[in-house]
């Protein structure tokens, strides 16, 4: 199994309630392929956690790239997990500076600490993922 997290700049025409309704419709698709994770919005940028099977996450992540609601798509990571950190969802949204997640989260440094990485990229602003 894989993980793929990227961040982007969100289209500025985009409403709340469009991303709602993009998630839940992402969501639907993501369950039949084994993918679950979470969509971090914060007024300006995503940052996208993906987890599934490679064969499905790399396909999933190309067509995203190339969703016209958003810009500038940086892969942040992609690595080989033994655990999902979002089992439970096909897609969430969490809507500002993300709080630490109370999933069961890996902190092996090869699968890196995904907590530590949002506040990194995401918690500290649109700015700091490209400083
Ligand atoms: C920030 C962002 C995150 C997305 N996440 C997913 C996702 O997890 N799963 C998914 O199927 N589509 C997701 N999409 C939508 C896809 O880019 C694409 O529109 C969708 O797969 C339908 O493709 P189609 O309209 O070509 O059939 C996302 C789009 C954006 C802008």
């Amino acid at each position: 199994m894989h993980r793929v997290v990227y961040f982007s700049n969100a289209n500025l025409d985009l409403t709340f309630s469009a991303i709602e309704a993009m998630v839940a419709k992402a969501a639907e698709r993501n369950r039949p392929l084994q993918v679950s994770g979470a969509l971090h919005y914060n007024g300006h940028n995503f940052l996208q956690i993906l987890e599934g099977p490679h064969q499905a996450l790399t396909p999933l992540y190309l067509q995203i790239r190339k969703d016209l609601r958003h810009s500038g798509v940086v892969k942040l990571a992609h690595m080989r997990i033994s655990t999902r950190s979002y089992p439970d969802w096909g897609m969430r949204l969490y809507c500002g500076a993300p709080k630490r997640v109370g999933a069961p989260l890996e902190t092996t440094s090869r699968e890196g600490d995904l907590p530590t990485m949002i506040d990194a990229f995401f918690g500290l602003g649109h700015g700091a993922a490209f400083a």
